[in-house]
């Protein structure tokens, strides 16, 4: 690649929406009134599983407030979502109650007060089956069905090599099973709607949601009304981290249906417990790896077994499925690999798209296997990583290689290099026990063979030379917009300030699928830049005439076009675009990126499922209270190949944020459920870091730069989340000689073990 002398992007830049959102000025969906709204709220079933014999809705309406309730039969089209096949959740459960939260009514009423009320008065007579609890029951011979077509939501197997073979000529196998537990999204702002009838046949959905496309197809299918008739509207939107596509879309629907047969705006917020009980969550899961290795740490075979328990019904799961297996053998090089992966359906809240994407629990159970083979061979930890790492040409697990942009040894080796500089840890003492854990990931950047990867962006620009950014993914709190507006800046050579970045309107954009997979920066970025390509082409041509002179000797740059051979000759940009627009040449573009398409066979998965991979070796140094077991952070080193840096701000704050996702789901989170029931939703009961819990977190790059992304840039939004959370596992077990095959490592789990280690037990 050719390197661009570049202006705004890889500087550091302010968020450009963060003056609204720290001042409050910023409207989310919750913040929004119109004359006549009205509350929408859902009755939701208390057991987890049974025939529903009757909904009892009359003592609902009669509550005051109230103005009408629906049950399912209310819904005009299919009353079902679902991102995937097999599209098995209904909006309002009509017949089967498949888990303990399950929304069976909408109350709409004159205050969320009154319909919260009402909803209480909703009746559920239940015939009640004998809940599934675990995956594991689930896929027991003979269990209940929980859908007519069985337990499995989805299984795949990937295979490469021969692992049998493999593990023949190792000197050394090891043989575990790691668990992890739910993860809750946790965003600051719960799912809210609005919807507002436009009583010309058509709804403006204010959302606070990840992708307005899929939540527009699926209102339109539920309301049995061409996908031209609802307009999606994201406002902004108070974190998401994978939550509020499948939430959203579930609000979405009853707010239209309450808003469409009311003749009124509906707004849905869920409060804390619904949107905890009622969403997503990251799947739990159980992993058995068996490694074998030859004597010098040369990795020969893999074989990993994967069950994710999916709760009631299937949202993301087959992606994620998909992902698990995908990402569970590591980022080495290892010529026999065996993987199955399956999701089984039980009788608990549904679980889905969750920041990562399945690879934190893999790379957990993978990287803490890869530190118990190290101390089997009495190796260095980084060097067993190091002597296996994926090198640029290497075929990874599905047989895929990359000839640019594996930028993982040079992650390593950064923290060799800065691991070199840091004082020793303290000795352990009567008081404390002093740890290190380091981790080595990947993850597949982008939709991939999780679908078309293609994003619109439009460039629109005025004759004051300022420009008006469209792109048809959604600003989630991840600096989508700022690293859209740098781009646009960069390509087109104004000031950041004077570039708008639009929140996504599904009228006035492409269907650009989801926000997901960390491919904001990546596609989304792309998309952006051929579109203030294509623009700049006419500021060019025209300056080109202004100055009498060719097109390849103008630059534009500092808000002026010049010449290149004498910059002193210059033309303010508003003046070129200003004589750009009346002498007729195009000051708008719509412009598409399409990523290269995966290829790969469906039965072994060998083959091309992603654009790119974004690597990271993460360190931590930790100690721990030998009386208490509590675990003090001492020092976090994360280093990412990302490719390019665009933001070196967003990036740290991707690191950052996406570290201490890690380090919850490691340390703290824990969804619990007592005979299907979540007992824990609230943020008193259910632990997550706070602001207090910050990590130390040093942020460190490399740049390899990827031909997919723009100026090579990779995402880095979920990375961050396998690499801390496997780290920290690493070094709880380094500290105190107990190796924890479970997630979350609590404080108190790591007290228990302490204390019966110390009782010989
Ligand atoms: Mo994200 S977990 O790819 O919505």
């Amino acid at each position: 690649m050719t390197v661009e002398k570049l202006s705004v992007v890889g500087t550091r830049v302010r968020k450009v929406d963060g003056y609204e959102l720290v001042t409050g000025k910023a409207k989310y969906a919750g913040d929004m009134r119109f004359p006549g709204l009205v509350y929408g709220y859902a009755a939701r079933s208390k057991v987890c599983a049974g025939r529903i014999t009757r909904i009892g809705i009359d003592a609902a309406r009669k509550a005051e407030g109230v103005l009408a309730v629906f049950t399912g039969k209310d819904i005009p089209g299919l009353n079902l979502i679902g991102v995937l096949p097999p599209h098995d959740q209904p909006v309002l459960a009509t017949d089967v109650i498949r888990y303990a939260g399950e929304s069976i009514a909408l109350v709409v009423a004159t205050s969320h007060q009154a319909a919260r009320r009402a909803a209480r008065l909703v009746e559920l007579d239940i015939e009640p089956f004998e809940p599934i609890l675990s995956a594991e029951d689930a896929l027991k011979e003979g269990a209940r069905k929980i859908h007519e077509s069985g337990n499995v939501t989805y299984a795949k197997k990937l295979v490469k090599g021969d692992a049998e073979k493999g593990f023949a000529q190792a000197d050394v196998i090891l043989e575990n099973t790691y668990t992890t537990s739910n993860q809750d999204h946790a965003y600051i702002e719960p799912e809210v709607v609005c919807v507002i009838p436009s009583g010309d046949g058509r709804v403006t959905v204010y959302a606070s949601c990840q992708s307005p496309f899929h939540l527009r197809g699926l209102i339109a299918a539920n309301l049995a009304l061409p996908a031209s008739r609802v307009r999606v509207v994201q406002a902004y939107t108070g974190g998401s981290f994978g939550g509020k596509d499948d939430v959203a879309s579930e609000i979405g629907i009853l707010a239209t249906v309450a808003a469409m047969k009311l003749g009124r705006p509906v707004t849905i917020a869920h409060e804390r417990e619904e949107s905890m009980i009622g969403s997503t969550l990251r799947h739990s899961a159980r992993i058995t790896i068996k490694t074998g290795a030859k004597k010098d740490g040369t990795l020969v075979a893999r074989r990993i077994s994967i069950l994710l328990d999916g709760g009631a019904y299937a949202s993301e799961s087959p992606f994620v499925t998909m992902k698990t297996m995908v990402h569970s053998p590591g980022p080495y090089r290892i010529d026999n690999i065996y993987v199955e992966s399956t999701t089984a359906y039980t009788n608990k809240t549904y679980c889905g798209a969750f920041r990562g994407f399945g690879v934190p629990q893999v790379t957990f159970a993978s990287e803490s296997q890869m530190d118990e083979l190290a101390l089997k061979l009495g190796m260095d930890p980084l060097q067993l990583r190091l002597k296996n790492a994926l090198r640029a040409g290497d075929a990874n697990a599905t047989g895929q290689s990359f000839e640019t942009s594996v930028g993982l040894v040079e992650t390593i080796n950064a923290i060799d290099a800065r691991r070199k500089t840091l004082p020793a840890l303290p000795a352990s003492d009567d008081h404390w026990l002093y740890g290190r854990g380091i981790s080595c990931m990947l993850q597949g950047i982008s939709n991939g063979a999780e679908g078309v990867d293609v994003v619109g962006a439009s460039v629109q620009l005025s004759q004051d030379g300022s420009a008006v950014v469209a792109v048809g993914l959604t600003e989630l709190g991840q600096g989508g917009r700022t690293v859209y507006a740098q781009i646009t800046a960069e390509v087109l050579g104004i000031p950041l300030s004077k570039v708008t970045v639009r929140q996504v309107d599904t009228d006035t954009v492409h269907d650009s699928g989801p926000t997901v997979a960390s491919r904001s920066t990546t596609v989304g970025g792309m998309a952006v830049k051929i579109a203030a390509v294509e623009v700049k082409k006419s500021l060019v041509s025209m300056a080109a005439l202004m100055f009498k002179t060719d097109e390849k000797l103008i630059v534009l740059k500092d808000d002026f076009a010049m010449l290149s051979v004498d910059e002193n000759a210059r033309i303010p940009l508003r003046d070129v675009a200003t004589a750009a627009y009346w002498t007729g040449f195009p000051l708008m573009n719509l412009s598409f990126s399409h990523a290269p398409d995966a290829a790969f066979d469906h039965e072994t998965h060998q083959g091309r499922i992603y654009i790119a991979y974004g690597y990271a070796t993460h360190l931590f140094d930790i100690r721990v209270e030998r009386g208490t077991g509590k675990v003090e952070i001492l020092r976090h080193l994360a280093c990412h190949d990302v490719g390019k840096v665009v933001n070196p701000v967003g990036l740290e704050g991707q690191v950052e944020g996406g570290s201490l996702f890690g380090f919850g789901l490691a340390h703290m989170e824990e969804i619990l459920f007592r005979d299907g029931r979540i007992i824990n939703a609230n943020f008193a009961d259910y632990a997550l870091p706070s602001i207090k819990d910050r990590l130390p977190t040093e942020t460190m790059i490399v740049e390899d730069a990827n031909p997919t992304g723009p100026y090579g840039a990779k995402g880095v939004g979920e990375p961050p989340v396998a690499g801390a959370a496997s780290a920290f596992a690493n070094a709880v077990a380094d500290a105190t000689g107990i190796r924890f095959r479970k997630l979350p490592i609590t404080r108190q789990d790591i007290l228990v073990a302490l204390k019966r280690a110390e009782a010989g037990r």
